[in-house]
């Protein structure tokens, strides 16, 4: 079993992996050699601080061992990515990979003789969105009948929480006057449209109300954030999100808990203020992904 996307996954499963995040956030003994003598490839097309240290402690705490492998460094940069992962997958476990394009991790996960987690691509962000639920599970002792608005960008975080939202009972709103394309999964949307419980629309006072979480993300790409071939898209980006900053007045009026996947942009798609409120939950739901991970690697390794 891989970790692409949450296709081949039903909400049950989900929910389960969620509620075994939580159990072991709080009994992290039991778990102390659940993957003794384990290894895992962390494999890194781009930069992360998150997801490679989650899933390195991770690996670390249930009894196994991690490897951080910078792409530019393997022979995966000079040959066939089905031929490395071939190999690959005969001297570890599992393989954790952030790629840049998802037809690549398709190619791994096919080769691959263990299972391949998706450590983000250009379309999905899956073991983010599992960090997600389960804080809001903790927050508020549910998933079914919660409503999440998210304001940004349409991009990889953003499909991922739909599709996790719908298929554990979340109802989940999008404002996004930016649709990246290279995440679009018209699939996807089509699929989610049909439960009823995604919705997207440009009036963020009206998708505010009742919500009880509210959810961000970059307005643009890490890949991109800092490339000068791109500033000129950064800024039309600024321009027309501006409008749609996650701050104390767009808030105004509303209790929603505040949710943003980091790394944050201080100043651009929420404001610092926002940030440090009470009703801020950012720093917790980093801090799950390590939980997260582990739930995602015991599953994952047929260890419930
Ligand atoms: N949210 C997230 O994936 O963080 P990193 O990019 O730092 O891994």
């Amino acid at each position: 079993m891989h970790l692409i996307n949450f296709k081949g996954f039903s909400g049950q499963q989900l929910v389960e992996i969620i509620d075994k995040a939580i159990e072991v956030k709080h009994n992290p003994e039991k778990y102390r050699k659940a993957l003794d003598g384990k290894s895992l490839a962390m494999i890194f097309q781009k930069t992360s601080t998150r997801t490679r240290v989650s899933f390195e402690v991770a690996m670390t705490q249930l009894g196994g061992h991690a490897l951080y492998i910078d792409w530019r460094t393997t022979n995966f940069t000079i040959a066939d990515i089905y031929d490395e992962t071939q190999y690959l997958s005969r001297n570890v476990d599992c393989i954790m990979a952030r790629l840049l394009r998802n037809v690549d991790l398709q190619v791994m996960a096919k080769a691959s003789k263990v299972p391949v987690i998706n450590g983000c691509d250009e379309k999905y962000h899956p073991s983010q969105a599992i960090a997600d639920l389960m804080t809001m599970k903790e927050r508020k002792g549910k998933l079914k009948g919660l409503k999440l608005v998210y304001i940004g960008v349409h991009n990889n975080v953003c499909n991922s929480l739909i599709e996790g939202c719908i298929k554990t009972g979340v109802k989940i709103v999008t404002v996004t006057p930016i649709f990246n394309e290279p995440s679009r999964d018209d699939e996807l949307l089509e699929e989610a449209r049909k439960t009823g419980l995604y919705e997207t629309t440009l009036d963020v006072k009206q998708a505010l109300k009742d919500a009880d979480f509210v959810y961000t993300d970059t307005w643009v790409d890490m890949e991109f954030f800092s490339d000068p071939k791109y500033a000129a898209e950064k800024e039309k980006r600024i321009k027309i999100m501006m409008p749609y900053q996650v701050n104390r007045e767009l808030l105004e009026g509303y209790n929603a808990l505040i949710m943003h996947d980091m790394p944050i942009h201080r100043g651009y798609e929420i404001s610092a203020d926002v940030i440090e409120s009470p009703n801020s939950i950012i720093y917790e739901q980093s801090e799950n992904r390590l939980y997260a991970a582990k739930a995602i690697l015991l599953k994952l390794l047929e260890k419930f």
